[in-house]
């Protein structure tokens, strides 16, 4: 297993993911601008992979000075600014929360912020680290021997820093025997599946095949298909799913087709402050990654492009949220508001 993340020499090292499959490059990053700038260019990407960077982000911030109001100020400009990096992974804001919480502790109590701070980081990683461990065990346990899954986007140890959410569960069931294949949605446009979910199963020596999003209907109506498993940005107290573009297709397809569709993600990544998806903001990027592939232009120049990152999934499409605190199904806003408070 691999993680993209490393606290390496005083500086957060992170694997380029823009970079795979053709090279294991690693960056560098030593100002919050930098993670800033890595996480927004999604270099590190995957909600929970984003909120450790960021927790390492403001860390990077606070380190070089030992007056607290001085720290205070400097942690306040980088939470500003990695805040607004990618909007709509729930994790990035709660990691973001706890890093102020834990500052505020250091500066009651006169002790370093850049130390607890850092320390903080390397616990995020860690318990994301568990979480994942324990849904993907319990994720494992919905399949039935011989099940083929598809996936959406990238969901592994490279989205985590940890161990995966949906690839967590891939992973798990392919141990436990339970898995016999993955249909990889190639994902458009920045292609997660076909660059990094492709990479990470490959390493893993779990049988799959890519698959273009315009071939999921047929796949699915030839029967196919046993299990969809995906990840998410961010889940709603209701339990309405905002997850990589291309998701919402999938679960209706699912549904057409009698196919069980699955998320799975950490408690953190629920949001109990979104009523429903409509209160969830979906980022928007540059048309560009629409209208080229992999730097090279597939549309006349001055086409005009939509790149919304992520769509949102109704509640009534998903037939279960693993989480490492249980399966939650339906009704949500009980099962949702029962995880949360355990
Ligand atoms: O835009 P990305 O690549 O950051 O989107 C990632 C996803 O949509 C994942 O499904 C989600 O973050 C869950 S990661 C375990």
């Amino acid at each position: 297993m691999l993680s993209p993340i490393r606290w390496e020499d005083g500086a957060l090292a992170l694997l380029d993911q823009r970079r795979l499959p053709a090279e294991e490059a690693w960056l560098r990053c030593e100002k919050p601008e930098q993670v800033a700038e890595a996480i927004s260019g999604m270099a590190v990407r995957g909600a929970p992979a984003i909120g450790i960077a960021a927790a390492y982000g403001v860390a990077l911030a606070v380190r070089d000075t030992a007056d607290p109001a001085a720290a205070r100020r400097r942690f306040e400009e980088a939470f500003d600014l990695l805040a607004a990096t990618r909007p709509t992974a729930a994790n990035l804001g709660w990691a973001l929360e706890r890093a102020s919480l834990a500052l505020e502790r250091a500066l009651d109590r006169a002790e370093p912020a850049a130390e607890a701070l850092l320390t903080l980081a390397h616990d995020l990683e860690e318990s994301q680290l568990a979480a994942d461990r324990r849904l993907a065990r319990l994720g494992a346990e919905l399949l039935s021997e011989g099940d083929r899954v598809l996936t959406h986007c990238n969901t592994g140890a490279l989205a985590t820093g940890g161990y995966g959410t949906a690839g967590g569960v891939i992973q798990a069931a392919f141990e436990f025997g339970r898995l016999r294949s993955v249909w990889v949605n190639e994902t458009r446009p920045l292609l997660q599946g076909s660059r990094l979910t492709a990479w990470e199963l490959q390493r893993a020596g779990i049988p799959f095949r890519v698959v273009t999003e315009a071939s999921l209907g047929a796949l699915m109506g030839r029967g196919l298909v046993d299990r969809v498993l995906v990840g998410a940005d961010r889940i709603a107290a209701n339990g309405d799913v905002a997850n990589k573009i291309g998701t919402y297709p999938i679960a209706v397809l699912a549904e057409r087709h009698g196919v069980p569709f699955y998320v799975a993600a950490p408690r953190s990544t629920i949001d109990p402050g979104a009523a429903s998806g409509e209160a969830i903001p979906i980022e928007e990027r540059d048309p560009r990654e629409v209208t080229s592939v992999l730097d090279r232009a597939v549309a006349p120049p001055g086409t005009v492009a939509v790149n919304w990152a992520f769509d949102v999934t109704p509640h009534a499409l998903v037939k279960a949220i693993v989480t490492e605190v249980g399966v939650l199904e339906p009704p949500y806003g009980e099962s949702i508001a029962s995880a949360l408070a355990t």
